[in-house]
């Protein structure tokens, strides 16, 4: 049996809106999960569960209440609900990819750049890193026209394609994926399970959300609900406090 690359324990979330005079919201209790590498589990759970925040807890974007995410490796652990800020820079270039839902466009950036970026970050040679973003870019059918152009005015699905290829390129040990396949067609979705399945084969470590149940199926070593992490009944869901300072 493989080592776990991630253990999360005990994990809750708890939202403070300090617009709404810091009423606070409990989204997710005492959640606890290992994640080997080369396995992909996927989240489950109607809208609004609490699938995207988790991903966000993992990587640094949503603060962590409660619990711990223990990152396992060979010289030692780390445990991200303790990690200083300035870490999580060096964390997200060389260990923790990310495919959000939506891909944040800067402008005047071409397709291809901000897909290679991840390499150059790491100190990639710029040739060889534009080389395996125009092959990602390819596979991923983005008509050639479009890789000098700024993703900006892309559609839905280029833009996703271009978001994908940018989180596969840096071959990070655990990859998070926030729903990658939700606007694209059949031929791309295909394309997505292939990748995954290689990065699978590789050991890399996933955890995603798929609604396209074909995919999951396909993808899945794992599905975990959220629903049974969602705080108990008797507490109070929407109660007003003024906590501690959360996302
Ligand atoms: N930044 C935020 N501030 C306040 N509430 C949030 C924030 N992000 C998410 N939520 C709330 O947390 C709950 C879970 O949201 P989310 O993780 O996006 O759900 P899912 O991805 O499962 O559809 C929702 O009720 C949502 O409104
Ligand atoms: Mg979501």
């Amino acid at each position: 049996m493989t080592r776990p690359l991630l253990r999360v324990k005990g994990l809750g979330k708890t939202f403070v809106l300090h617009g709404q005079g810091g009423l606070s919201l409990d989204v997710m209790q005492d959640l606890s999960l290992t994640l080997s590498p080369g396995e992909c589990q996927v989240l489950v759970g109607r809208s609004g569960i609490g699938k995207s925040t988790l991903l966000k807890m993992l990587y640094g974007s949503y603060r962590i209440t409660r619990g711990h995410v223990c990152l396992h490796f060979d010289d030692g652990d780390l445990d991200l609900a303790e990690l200083p800020a300035h870490a999580w820079h060096a964390l997200r270039r060389d260990v923790i990819g990310y495919v959000s839902q939506f891909l944040r466009c800067v402008p005047r950036v071409p397709a291809v750049e901000v897909v290679m970026e991840p390499l150059l970050m790491r100190g990639s040679d710029p040739e060889e890193a534009r080389c395996k973003a125009e092959g990602l870019l390819e596979r991923l059918n983005l008509p050639q026209r479009l890789w000098e152009l700024p993703p900006g005015t892309f559609s839905g699905g280029e833009q996703q394609r271009v978001n994908i290829a940018r989180g596969f390129i840096g071959e990070h040990p655990l990859l998070l994926l926030d729903e990658p396949t939700a606007s694209l067609d059949a031929t791309n979705r295909e394309v997505v399970v292939e990748l995954i399945q290689a990065a699978k084969s590789r050991g890399v470590a996933m955890l995603g959300i798929f609604h396209d149940e074909d995919v999951r199926e396909r993808v899945a070593d794992r599905l975990l609900p959220l629903d049974d992490y969602m705080p108990r009944p008797d507490m109070n869901h929407c109660e007003m406090h003024r906590g501690e300072a959360s996302q």
